[in-house]
């Protein structure tokens, strides 16, 4: 069954208010729902009501009180049709269901983790509970009282504020909470289990006090400190920046192990998968407390933009989700440094959503047809969504921006809305047209941009000719131009920012150049010499950007832009450009200019130290891969980049050397982004270091020595990665496992290391430990360390050139779509680039996908991303 956007029609009834009365079991759990439903004005009085149910048994049902019989009501597992029903607009329904959590192990509906119940229910996890107009336009107040055994569940939680609880009898106890604020079921929280806590409290601006709550494993309270921290900033900085107050009386977050995503906005009820909740200096690296504080953020940020003010049907998943993520991107870049994020956003964009937005699962970011809407939580949505909303921020400017959002909460405050309502608040708030901007929402494809420059002397006329193209993506073969804004400078000899006469061809202003038509000439008046061109400044679209500039302009700009993002994009595309041409060539003759400008970078303090550690941080094997675009052989990418890597280390040992000396930290472990930027400093010169000695030894050392997981893990890995066979290693791997054996999200880093060892051989590794006692099939995390970073982060073990890697892949997602429908698929998306590899590989991946196809009952996940990606 497709869905499509078109065919959207509000339901004939409404939900307004539902009473959940669950009786906790692991494997019989009694869902009693008592439902106030609304017929809709206009809808004729003999029209069926149909609720949605997945996999549902039917134990009893009334309406007002009295059983229905059996000729009025159809029930199957997926949906419950009734008929006759009263004449009134408005009655109850009750409703009896079954569930067994515990055996529930595709973490959707309710299920047991650990002994523990929780709840998942975005997108359509709340049909697995009760039969329900299960989608986000019926809005509903919900009051759940919860039973459960004293002993089983003595912690008993739900969304909104705690109303009562009290003993039943000496076995039993029950726990009351009610929400105010209508919403959709796919925000329905239930958690009940054994769990330690941490407390404390925030006041909101208009000093109303709200009591917070993080919920996690007995013996792990110390280790949510970090995450409470984080969540007071948020609360803070959300009422700082956007007016956002919280609007409960509590606000609790439960981690939880078995998790299939990163976390959940449930109302008031935040559940966490606890790899994002739990840090210390011993287990936790800084990129794990950097993703803690930016999820946190992030789920929180939906209490607003999400939840409040939620979608009217799942085609607007980008309506809270990119809005959330560009919010959370300026959370940390105000709360660590902005252009460092700003980098390690569009690193994460090239990886994830290039490569998606131009192969076969491409998407617009408000789609317009799904089969299976967990498949579209996607980097395009979220990642991409978050651009389109940062490009509105240039757009119009930040006071203007705040304009609109403004609008936008007091406008729709409790409703649930589409896309086209939302980009309506900016164009009243601004009074300018997003008509043409509003395409980046519905086309599907990365915008080409390529420019050429000249400069004219005799006039002193700086001319830009600009053409745009979008290539086609599957369903959508015609593109239209968009509206592209491009930030820009003008450096001069100096290498500062020239002044610009007048412009002409295009509109420009504050600095950007907006961009309209599949072919435009800007022509700049005035200038006085010839410029080199800093364009796309901040990244300010999600563009792929071809430019003439010669490597000694790319090099000027390393040196002198005043926007630091694209200092670090003009040494970066130098770096890909030799290593573009080194793998295709198999020469490794580079630059001495390259290495002399990297190395000025690494030793320059008036950058920050986690800045020049991003500017070392060559492209990775998949981002060369990806740049190569075709006929790629990954084995040639590794050498050549290993290549690169040692010709650095060599020429700047004695630099490296001293600077890595000089960051070493005399202080204890402190997380905050200055500390970690050291630390990154530090473990990227480690890797120059050791690929220059020709030895381990370095790396060793820092492994023995460190008093922190970033030092150790990030020392394990050069080891592992540089020296795979050496004994150090080996001793290095015994020990870290010995350590960490018993804790999971550690075993995981532990996991990952071994899975990303470039080469042939890392496939026999991985699936001998795949028999490790630390690694389950049913647990994601394990799945998503072991197998998903082999799959896409291992390019060479993956790609193996005897297609070997790929049957790997395919007969795990097999394995696991048995019982993780939602994990298979997003294990499978990791064949989606296999066209861009030379002949033979292709073949062999093509095999294995349709091997996958072949399988009888593949879940509606499965299939819909294999045969997507199939073509
Ligand atoms: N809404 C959650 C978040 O972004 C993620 C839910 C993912 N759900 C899914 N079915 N994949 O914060
Ligand atoms: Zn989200």
């Amino acid at each position: 069954q497709v869905f499509r956007l078109e065919d959207y029609k509000p339901s004939d009834y409404l939900i307004t208010h539902t009473d959940l009365l669950f009786r906790l079991d692991p494997t019989a759990t009694l869902v009693t729902a008592k439902l106030s439903v609304k017929r809709r004005d206009g809808v004729a009085a003999n029209a069926p009501v149909v609720l949605d149910g997945d996999g549902l048994v039917l134990e009893s049902l009334s309406i007002n009180g009295m059983p229905v019989s059996d000729d009025r009501y159809k029930a199957t597992p997926d949906s419950l049709e009734i008929s006759g029903l009263p004449q009134e607009a408005s009655f109850e329904l009750e409703i009896v269901t079954r569930i067994s959590p515990v055996t529930n192990k595709a973490l959707m509906g309710l299920y047991q983790s650990s002994g523990n119940y929780c709840t998942q229910c975005e997108a359509e996890g709340f049909r697995r509970i009760t039969y329900f107009l299960d989608r986000p336009d019926n809005l509903s107040t919900f009051t759940v009282r919860i039973e459960a055994k004293k002993s089983e569940a003595p912690v008993l939680l739900s969304n909104g504020n705690p109303v009562e609880q009290g003993s039943l009898d000496s076995e039993w106890h029950y726990a009351v909470w009610h929400d105010p604020f209508p919403k959709p079921s796919y925000l329905f929280a239930l958690v009940a289990g054994d769990l330690g806590s941490i407390h404390d409290t925030f006041t909101t601006s208009s000093g109303r006090e709200v009591a917070l709550g993080i919920y996690v494993e007995h013996g792990k309270e110390p280790l949510a400190t970090y995450a409470m921290d984080a969540l007071k900033r948020s609360m803070r900085w959300d009422e700082e920046r956007f007016g956002c107050e919280y609007d409960l009386s509590v606000f609790n977050i439960v981690a939880v192990s078995d998790f299939n995503m990163g976390a959940m906005e449930n109302k008031g009820l935040n559940v966490f998968n606890d790899k994002y909740v739990l840090a210390d200096p011993e287990t936790a690296t800084d990129a794990d407390y950097a993703n803690i504080e930016a999820i946190i953020a992030h789920e929180y940020f939906h209490n607003w933009t999400g939840n409040r003010i939620t979608c009217r049907d799942w085609f607007q998943l980008c309506l809270k989700e990119g809005l959330t993520v560009y919010r959370d991107h300026e959370f940390s870049a105000d709360q660590r440094s902005r252009p460092v994020k700003r980098i390690a956003e569009v690193r994460n964009l090239r990886a994830l959503q290039f490569p998606e937005d131009q192969g076969p699962l491409a998407h617009p970011v408000r789609p317009r047809r799904y089969k299976e809407i967990n498949n579209f939580y996607t980097s395009t949505v979220y990642e991409k969504g978050s651009e389109v909303v940062r490009m509105i921020h240039t757009i119009l400017g930040a006071e203007q921006f705040r304009a609109g959002m403004d609008l936008y909460f007091q406008r729709h405050d409790g409703q649930a809305v589409t896309i086209e309502d939302f980009i309506a608040c900016f164009q009243e708030a601004s009074g300018r047209a997003l008509t043409h901007f509003a395409l980046w929402y519905h086309q599907a494809g990365t915008p080409r941009v390529n420019v050429t420059s000249s400069y004219e002397a005799d006039t002193g006329d700086f001319v830009l000719n600009v053409e745009q193209s979008v290539p086609p993506t599957p369903a959508e073969s015609m593109k239209k131009p968009l509206h592209i804004p491009l930030a820009y400078g003008l450096l001069g000899p100096n290498g500062e920012d020239m002044e610009v006469g007048s412009v002409e061809g295009a509109t420009v202003a504050d600095g950007v150049i907006h961009l309209t038509e599949g072919s435009q000439t800007v022509r700049f008046r005035g200038i006085g010499s010839r410029p080199v061109l800093s364009l796309n400044r901040g990244f300010s679209s999600p563009i792929v950007l071809k430019q003439d500039l010669t490597k000694e302009d790319r090099l000027f700009l390393a040196r002198h832009d005043s926007d630091l993002y694209n200092r670090w994009e003009a040494i970066n595309a130098l770096c890909v450009e030799a290593l573009i041409a080194a793998s295709t060539s198999g020469s490794y003759d580079f630059d001495p200019a390259l290495v002399q400008c990297l190395v000025e970078m690494a030793s320059n303090e008036s950058l920050e130290p986690a800045y020049r550690a991003l500017a070392l941080s060559l492209p990775t094997e998949a981002d060369i891969a990806r740049e190569i675009g075709s006929n790629v052989n990954p084995d040639a990418v590794l050498a050549a980049r290993s290549a690169l890597r040692l010709a650095i280390g060599s020429a700047a040992r004695d630099a490296f050397g001293r600077i890595y000396d000089a960051q070493a930290d005399r202080q204890p472990f402190s997380p905050d982004a200055a500390s970690a930027g050291k630390r990154s400093l530090r473990n990227i010169l480690l890797d120059y270091l050791v690929a220059a000695d020709g030895s381990p030894e370095l790396a060793s050392r820092q492994f023995e020595a460190a008093d922190n997981m970033t030092d150790r893990a990030a020392a394990l890995s050069v080891l592992a990665h540089q020296y795979p066979q050496h004994e150090a290693t080996q001793k290095a791997l015994s020990a870290f496992e010995e350590r960490f054996c018993d804790n999971a999200l550690v075993m995981d880093k532990w996991f990952i290391i071994q899975a990303t060892i470039p080469g042939a051989a890392t496939l026999d590794l991985v699936r001998g430990l795949t028999a490790h006692p630390a690694f389950s099939l049913t647990n994601p995390n394990r799945v998503r360390s072991l197998v998903g970073t082999f799959a896409s982060g291992n390019q060479t073990g993956f790609h193996r050139a005897d297609g070997a890697g790929y049957r790997f892949l395919a007969d795990t997602v097999i394995a696991l779509d048995k019982h993780n429908p939602q994990v298979a698929a997003r294990l499978s998306t990791a064949f989606r680039s296999w066209r861009s590899m030379e002949a033979g590989r292709q073949e062999k991946a093509r095999k294995a996908l349709a091997s996958i196809n072949e399988v009888p009952n593949l879940s509606r996940d499965v299939k819909d991303i294999v045969e997507r990606t199939l073509g």
